[in-house]
């Protein structure tokens, strides 16, 4: 039987655990974030949802950019400190190793294995957060985290959040592929 999980104020499905980078008064500025979703196909965009508290969000309605970087299973605690304190009273600028793209201010963390420089193309101004959509101009990884030219997420090694218990968790087994598990059950409906 189901029951009503009432607390409609809490989220319940697992995110991708990310880094958003951004510049802040001219400062680079790192917070935790989770709420993230790909937007459209072609240009290839990224939606991220930053609460309008945030001294990120302040930053990139300045600039129009940020970056979006995947720590690894070992970064848990740098990044969950990101998430703990705000730009507006702590200097979070030498969290990590910073390099550039093509963007003047969109900060990608060098010990993360793969990060997304970002150009917002559309804000959607929501009650409490800012819904920023947003072109990605380019994706920097490096050799050692791809298999047969693709992004391997063993070699990754990323972490997800689960709310509202507030945890960490890292990834789990391949449990097939993807466009494909399900083609016996269509042959079968034909
Ligand atoms: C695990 C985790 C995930 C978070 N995800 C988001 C998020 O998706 N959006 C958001 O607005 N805040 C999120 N936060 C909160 C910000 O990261 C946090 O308030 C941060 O201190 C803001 O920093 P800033 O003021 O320097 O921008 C998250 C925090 C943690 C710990």
């Amino acid at each position: 039987m189901k029951i009503i999980f009432d607390q409609k104020n809490l989220f319940c499905l697992p995110w991708t655990q990310t880094i958003l980078g951004t510049h802040l008064k001219g400062k680079v500025n790192f917070m935790a974030l989770d709420w993230l979703t790909r937007v459209n196909f072609k240009p290839a965009m990224l939606g991220i949802c930053v609460n309008k508290i945030h001294a990120s969000n302040e930053a990139i309605c300045d600039t129009g950019e940020f970056s979006v970087n995947l720590p690894s299973s070992d970064m848990v605690e740098i990044t969950d400190y990101a998430g703990l304190v705000s730009g507006k009273r702590t200097d979070k600028s030498d969290l990590f190793e910073v390099y550039y793209g093509e963007l003047k201010s969109a900060p990608l963390i060098n010990e993360c294995p793969l990060s997304i420089e970002c150009k917002v193309v559309q804000t959607v101004d929501l009650p409490t957060n800012s819904f920023f959509i947003a072109e990605i101009i380019n994706i920097y990884t490096e050799d050692k985290y791809l298999t047969d030219g693709k992004p391997d997420i063993k070699k990754i090694n990323p972490f997800l959040l689960t709310m509202p218990d507030n945890r960490y968790w890292s990834i789990g087994d391949c449990l097939g592929n993807a466009w494909s598990a399900g083609k016996k059950i269509k042959e079968e409906k034909k």
